[in-house]
């Protein structure tokens, strides 16, 4: 559950993110891909070379899912409605991905602003993208 603090501390570092958020993206989709290679499963039909146009186009959607999110704070669930679907019944993506992938966004943020992410912004941002993750995978059961 996301507090008002939460809330706010979210919509502080996403000030920050906006602008590069397609960089961000693609940057977490390459880490996730390196990092954790059972991820890449999922991608048979995409060059995920470093550089990759593929990965590039992918990051740039995902990151713009992340930025509807945070402008929807208080309903993910409506924002994503769509994507939820998606990933539940056409992907079918094994929820602990998401959690890598969450993990991966949040290093490339630390290393892009590691003053703005305290460990107060830390805390809100890993519980944003888990609720996010939780409303990706909401509609498996
Ligand atoms: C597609 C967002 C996590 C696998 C997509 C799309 C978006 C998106 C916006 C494009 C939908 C479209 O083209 O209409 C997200 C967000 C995530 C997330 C916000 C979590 C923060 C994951 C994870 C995996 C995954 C963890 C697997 C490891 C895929 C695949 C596609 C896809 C395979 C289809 C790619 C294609 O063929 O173009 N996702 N996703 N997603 N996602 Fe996710």
């Amino acid at each position: 559950m996301l507090t008002a603090d939460d809330k706010k501390l979210i919509l502080q570092i996403w000030e920050k993110v906006l602008g590069h958020q397609e960089d961000f993206g693609a940057e977490a989709l390459e880490r996730m891909f390196a990092t954790y290679p059972q991820t890449k499963t999922y991608f048979p039909h995409f060059d995920l070379q470093h550089g990759s146009a593929q990965v590039k186009g992918h990051g740039k959607k995902v990151a713009a899912a992340l930025v509807e999110a945070a402008n929807h704070i208080d309903d993910i669930a409506g924002a994503l409605s769509k994507l939820s679907d998606l990933h539940a019944q056409k992907l079918r993506v094994d929820p602990v991905n998401f959690k890598l992938l969450g993990q991966c966004f949040l290093v490339v943020v630390a290393i892009h602003h590691p003053s703005v992410l305290t460990p107060e912004v830390h805390a809100s941002l890993d519980k944003f993208l888990c609720a996010v993750g939780n409303v990706l995978t909401a509609k498996y059961r």
